[in-house]
């Protein structure tokens, strides 16, 4: 894709869909996720947004951010000197929100998606962008931080194929076990559907993984465990009662609905034997 001024491939695009939600709900008055530095990064990049307003999917792109922030804010908190590595990391900007002057950050994502992050964020002691696929065995070297590790694959897993996906999870299962890994994962009526999906059929990326039920990652490694896996409209308590009104309203109504979209997308956390 070549578009006024941003030059990504067809997967790496699908990172200004989350990146706008941020920038969207940080002029909210009352916002589910304050993301000022999102806001700037949108107002610099000359790409057409506006084909992305007020699509319903903005709103799960921050929901699954802010649950993403939550479950690494966690680990943070009991591993304060832990490294965080963010796999198709986009324009996330996770360790703005969250950095403890002591954890290690690793930004992995594809070379030309690192080329443009580059322009926006800059390498330090503490954190390293890593232009690599996350199917290319050589990134785990790059992460040479102490462990335990935090792996945060948010909206990334499902564009690629299963054998791909499983080849990942072996990576990090293998390379730095005992970790945790967050990601998303979508079923059939999601996979099936996603022509007409608000967002995704605004660009040309097409997610490939179908995942119906999130324990397949405890078949693949035995001795993994789930942890968490949550619907947008079933969100954990302590975050579900913090939202604005108007959001807890919404999530309500679409918990009534069952819809598969929402039904069949999960947010997931893993614990890596
Ligand atoms: C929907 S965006 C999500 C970006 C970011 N995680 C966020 O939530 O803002 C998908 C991201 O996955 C990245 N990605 C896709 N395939 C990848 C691969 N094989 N290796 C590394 N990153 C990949 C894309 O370049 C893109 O940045």
């Amino acid at each position: 894709m070549t578009e006024r001024g941003v030059h990504l491939g067809k997967v790496q695009e699908t990172l200004l869909i989350p990146l706008y939600g941020r920038a969207v709900e940080n002029r909210k008055p009352q916002p589910a996720l304050r993301d000022p530095r999102a806001e700037d990064i949108v107002a610099s990049i000359d790409y057409d947004f506006a084909r992305f307003d007020n699509l319903p999917s903005l709103i799960g792109t921050v929901l699954r951010t802010s649950l993403f922030d939550r479950w690494v804010a966690d680990f943070l908190t009991s591993h304060p000197t832990g490294s965080v590595v963010e796999i198709g990391v986009g324009l996330n900007t996770r360790h703005e929100r969250l950095d403890n002057g002591q954890a290690h950050w690793f930004d992995l994502d594809l070379p030309d998606v690192i080329d443009l992050r580059r322009t926006f964020f800059t390498d330090s002691p503490r954190r390293t962008m890593i232009a690599a696929s996350v199917t290319d065995e050589a990134w785990t070297d790059a992460v040479k931080s102490p462990g335990p590790y935090f792996f945060s694959a948010e909206a990334v897993l499902p564009f690629l194929s299963e054998a791909q996906v499983r080849h990942v999870v072996d990576l990090i299962a293998g390379r730095f076990p005992g970790s945790l890994l967050a990601l998303d994962t979508a079923g059939p009526g999601i996979i099936d559907t996603q022509d007409q999906h608000d967002a995704l059929s605004k660009v040309e990326a097409r997610m490939q993984w179908t995942c119906a039920d999130p324990a397949e990652l405890t078949m693949w490694r035995p001795g993994a465990r789930i942890l968490a896996s949550q619907r947008l409209s079933a969100l954990p308590p302590r975050m579900y009662d913090e939202l604005p009104a108007a959001y807890r309203e919404m999530l309500a109504g679409l918990a009534e609905q069952r819809l598969p979209q929402v039904e069949e997308y999960r947010l997931n956390l893993v614990q890596l034997p």
